[in-house]
């Protein structure tokens, strides 16, 4: 028997199965079921082997959420001794902070509470703002970040030349600045306020724009208002073509439409949560840290 399995979920199957190839490992999908009143019933193979690696992207996470605590309790029930979860998109990540008195800090809740359930836990570009490590927030499990930086950066000069990046706000300019340098291209970083789910001010930085071609790169869009917004002010300022990338496409409702009434044009992601716009996959970069 092998010493450890891939475990995927039928939402995530061909992105679990992707990682699996890279490893060179079995892959067995969880059986799921949803039972009238919304509770989750939850399957796992029998015969499980000492390493459990558990892949699932966690957009759209409440439900996920619970279905981990099952799949965790489950397994170490099973005699599973070390758990992984990979997990390419990690929610709760942005409320960071109490923004109102008596919100919920939930990052420091969700990450922590994973922390306890797994020993080991590897996602890509967390949005961590007001922390360095994901290890911060995550005190019990091994905690791994990785970027897709480099294979945004290798994307974008493999498909357009020589773009001008545009991070569209004030935390994204440590990532940003380290995709272009390592694409050698140029960037320009944004200011942004959020003044509800679906609205941003964003204002450019002073600078020449004519004929340019513009990319917004971002950890991650989910109403697509911060990238909608910041390729009008582009377009108004004289860039030809606007085409945006991003690490984790949630693009929830009517996200794509709004991006391209705004004009983008091509819009690229990473296979973290499964999309149209997936043009790369993470799964080799997950693979070799799992593998180190
Ligand atoms: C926040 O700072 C993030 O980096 C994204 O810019 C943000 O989450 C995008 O959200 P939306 O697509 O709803 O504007």
């Amino acid at each position: 028997m092998p010493t450890s399995l891939l475990l995927g979920f039928p939402d995530y199957s061909a992105a679990a199965h992707r990682l699996a190839q890279c490893l060179n490992l079995p892959c067995e999908i969880a059986v799921l079921h949803r039972f009238p009143d919304g509770e989750s019933k939850l399957r796992l193979p029998t015969g499980l082997p000492e390493r459990l690696i558990v892949c699932r992207s966690l957009d759209h996470p409440n439900d996920k959420l619970i279905e981990l605590l099952l799949t965790a309790e489950t397994a170490r029930a099973a005699g599973v001794k070390h758990l992984t979860l990979v997990a390419p998109y990690l929610c709760y990540m942005r409320q960071d902070m109490a923004f109102a008195p008596g919100e919920a800090v939930s990052q420091r809740i969700i990450a922590p509470w994973l922390g306890r359930l797994f020993d080991t836990v590897i996602t890509v570009d967390p949005h961590l703002h007001r922390i360095d490590e994901l290890r911060e927030v995550m005190p019990a499990a091994r905690a791994i970040t990785l970027s897709a930086g480099n294979l945004i950066g290798d994307l974008l000069k493999a498909r357009l030349g020589a773009p001008l990046l545009v991070g569209p706000d004030s935390e994204s300019r440590q990532w940003v600045a380290r995709i272009a340098t390592h694409a050698g291209l140029e960037f320009l970083i944004a200011e942004k306020q959020r003044r509800s789910d679906h609205e941003v001010d964003i204002a450019l930085p002073p600078g020449e724009l004519r004929g340019r071609t513009a990319v917004i790169v971002d950890d991650m869009a989910s109403t697509g208002c911060t990238l909608a917004t910041t390729a009008a002010l582009l377009y108004q300022a004289g860039a030809a073509t606007v085409h945006c990338c991003v690490t984790h496409p949630l693009f929830v409702g009517d996200a794509i439409t709004v991006l391209h009434a705004a004009g983008v044009q091509q819009i690229w992601s990473s296979d973290s949560v499964p999309h149209a716009s997936n043009a790369f996959t993470l799964a080799p970069l997950l693979a070799a840290a799992l593998a180190g």
